[in-house]
């Protein structure tokens, strides 16, 4: 008999087959040997030159599977827009959106550190409106961390809601919400004004109250030169090697698709893997090859 509120048919968050085969065997990351990686960490690394390492999330199950691997921390991203919801970019994303994305991935994630992304409108209007956001996604998360858009034009808003006790990751370089202003993903910081730009936005959010800063799509040299001056550290995408940290979006890394961009190395093509799997589930239902015995009832 099933325990109360069992769902035979559905797979659950807390799923025993991937953590026997990570879960306890996964290395440890950044906490050492903490249970859970908590803010002090990621500033440990950079001052011990450890590598962070986080990958989006946007579900239940996949964070679980994530967390399973040791991942240090799962971004629960507004690129949620383009990857699960259809969206052609992150603009139409909500604070909803993001709120019950955030729960379900915190709900099922038992060592990593989890942030979720403000979106676009939540946040750009002054320091009261981004508190206020702040303060939901943490109240109805569990998440530890949210993330903004911006260097100067968001300094504000970063010192109000770390002001309240809520840690903040900053995003610099290529920031999505503004791709009609930059011109679609296009590297940031070429050039010498540019890259003086890019390292102000930096310096402003550390100073703001940031503890850590994404750089994404930035030239490598450029990203070296912040994260060397920078105390906080800075977790690349598409910004070279010479970071503190790297974060990928989970459904590149994974090869969910079939275009990826360029700074994303594929680990798995899982993409076709599914889809050959749910060819394989179409075909046996339809010459009567599943269910077989083991999968029904008798009387
Ligand atoms: O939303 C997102 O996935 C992000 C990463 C690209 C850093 O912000």
């Amino acid at each position: 008999m099933e325990p109360a509120g069992h769902n035979p048919s559905a797979t659950t968050a807390d799923n025993s087959a991937v953590r026997s085969v990570t879960g306890d065997d996964a290395p440890a990351g950044i906490a050492g040997g903490a249970r859970r990686v908590r803010v002090h960490h990621l500033q440990r690394a950079k001052e011990r030159g450890e590598r962070i390492t986080m990958l989006t999330a946007y579900d239940a199950t996949t964070a679980a599977i994530l967390d399973a691997a040791g991942v240090d921390t799962l971004l629960v991203g507004d690129s949620i827009g383009n990857t699960m919801l259809g969206h052609a970019t992150t603009l139409p994303v909500t604070l909803d959106d993001m709120v019950r994305a955030g729960r379900a991935v915190a709900s099922a994630t038992r060592h990593a550190w989890v942030v979720v992304d403000l979106p676009f409108g939540s946040y750009e209007a002054g320091p009261e409106q981004a508190l206020a956001s702040a303060v939901r996604v943490m109240k109805e998360t569990g998440a530890s961390a949210v993330k903004l858009e911006g260097g100067r034009r968001s300094a504000a808003q970063i010192r109000a809601i770390t002001d309240a006790g809520i840690p903040v990751v900053g995003h610099l370089g290529y920031t999505p919400q503004s791709e009609n202003v930059l011109g679609g993903p296009r590297v940031q910081g070429r050039g010498d004004d540019s890259a003086e730009e890019l390292s102000q936005d930096a310096l402003a959010v550390q100073e703001a109250g940031a503890v850590a800063v994404v750089l994404e799509m930035v030239p490598r040299e450029v990203a070296a030169r912040i994260t060397e001056f920078l105390v906080i550290p800075t977790i690349g995408i598409g910004a070279g090697p010479e970071v503190d940290g790297q974060v990928l979006v989970w459904t590149d890394m994974a090869g969910m698709t079939d275009w990826s961009p360029r700074f994303a190395r594929r680990y798995a093509e899982l993409g076709r893997a599914l889809q050959q799997a749910a060819a394989d589930f179409a075909a046996e239902v339809r010459d009567g090859a599943f269910p077989a015995d083991e999968h029904t009832f008798d009387q």
